[in-house]
């Protein structure tokens, strides 16, 4: 396998020079020589979405290091939120000749030619995170358990409002948030959370007032906490001028942030007009921080340390012929194959954990908190 990919990359690379006049073709450096063997020969391209969250730079910054830890070099791109952008850089890369592709998908439906391109060029693809759909050439998932986080947010807002067990409390008013709607983790999250929130939404307990109760009348594109203040703005403006909101779903601490903002602009926060639930999901240092300040209630750990870690793994052992560890092979369908996985385990944090969880654990620096 390795020496057939190494043949098809080295005339990927024949071709670009020929074609694109690459004076630094054939130099050694990132994405160059391939003509060795050698671990450190070989070059992985990491393809991430954005840098306008915290969270993804730290992928970025944790894959690097995974990869170079495990001998090999790599190559970073960001895709700032434009899946054209994202294609073209992860295209780019199967130019240069790298030797397998760590990809975190902006527009998860958007990679299908790109992926065959890599397939021809015999370049193994590890879906980071987010999965890839519609392309059979996603040899495996790293990710986290990705409908827990959902679970873990809804039970929250379920257990504050004194709702478990059987309790007959309520009405309370609830809104809902959910992420892009091309980014397949949406909807996982989405219906973990549904199924904890459904029966108390069934019994009357929960009332979402807005009546946007479906995925796609709640969806917030590209995760934008910019719109998602905007639409918590016009929720506040056509349907609590009367009631009051007492927990919002949100499904990212990027989107809470926004959501936050509305609430402070209409009053929210005083002791007569508390802020609602809001929950989150990435542990950023703004969220925590504003968790910390009594804000933003909850957030969902992923450490992404752990998840680089699995995804440097799964290169290792795909570039060396090997089977990579998995966890699961049934939930993640990519419309084309069942993607082998290994799922991580999320962690809910509010303030009376944030230290032990964050600080502790030496992925938020006590310091950045102040
Ligand atoms: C999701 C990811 C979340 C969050 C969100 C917005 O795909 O699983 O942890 O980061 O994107 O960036």
């Amino acid at each position: 396998m390795k020496n057939s990919r190494a043949v098809s990359a080295a005339l990927a690379v024949t071709a670009s020079c020929a074609m694109l006049l690459l004076t630094a073709c054939g130099q050694s450096g990132e994405g160059g020589s391939k003509e060795t063997e050698d671990k450190e020969d070989l070059t992985i391209g990491i393809a991430m979405p954005t840098k306008s969250s915290e969270r993804w730079i730290a992928d970025g910054r944790n894959m690097t290091e995974a990869l170079k830890k495990a001998g090999y070099r790599s190559t970073l791109q960001y895709g700032e939120d434009d899946p054209d952008q994202q294609v073209s850089q992860i295209e780019n890369m199967i130019t240069q000749g790298v030797d397998a592709l760590v990809v975190a998908a902006i527009n998860g439906e958007a990679l299908s030619n790109v992926l065959q391109q890599a397939a021809d060029a015999d370049i193994p693809v590890i879906s980071y995170d987010r999965l890839i759909l519609g392309s059979p050439h996603v040899d495996y998932y790293a990710s986290f358990d990705n409908e827990k986080v959902g679970e873990l947010q809804a039970t929250y807002i379920v257990d504050k409002l004194g709702l478990k067990d059987g309790s007959e409390k309520g009405p309370f008013n609830i809104e809902l948030f959910a992420g892009s709607n091309d980014d397949n983790n949406t909807k996982y999250f989405f219906n973990g959370a549904m199924k904890v929130l459904k029966p108390h939404l069934d019994k009357g307990q929960l009332v979402v007032r807005s009546g946007q109760t479906a995925l796609n009348q709640v969806t917030t594109l590209r995760w934008d906490g910019g719109t998602a203040q905007k639409r918590m703005d016009d929720l506040l403006t056509s349907t609590y001028s009367k009631a009051r909101v007492d927990a919002v779903l949100s499904p990212y601490d990027g989107i809470s942030i926004g959501i936050l903002s509305a609430l402070k602009s209409d009053d929210y926060g005083s002791a007569a007009k508390p802020l609602p639930i809001v929950t989150g999901q990435d542990a950023e240092v703004a969220s925590v921080k504003s968790i910390i300040a009594g804000e933003q209630t909850q957030t969902v750990y992923k450490d992404t340390r752990a998840l680089a870690k699995v995804a440097a793994d799964m290169v290792a052992a795909v570039l060396g012929d090997e089977k990579p560890e998995i966890n699961d092979d049934k939930t993640y369908d990519n419309g084309e194959k069942v993607v082998p996985a290994y799922l991580l385990d999320p962690v809910s944090v509010d303030k009376s954990n944030y230290r032990e969880v964050l600080v502790d654990s030496g992925y938020i620096d006590a310091g950045e908190l102040k």
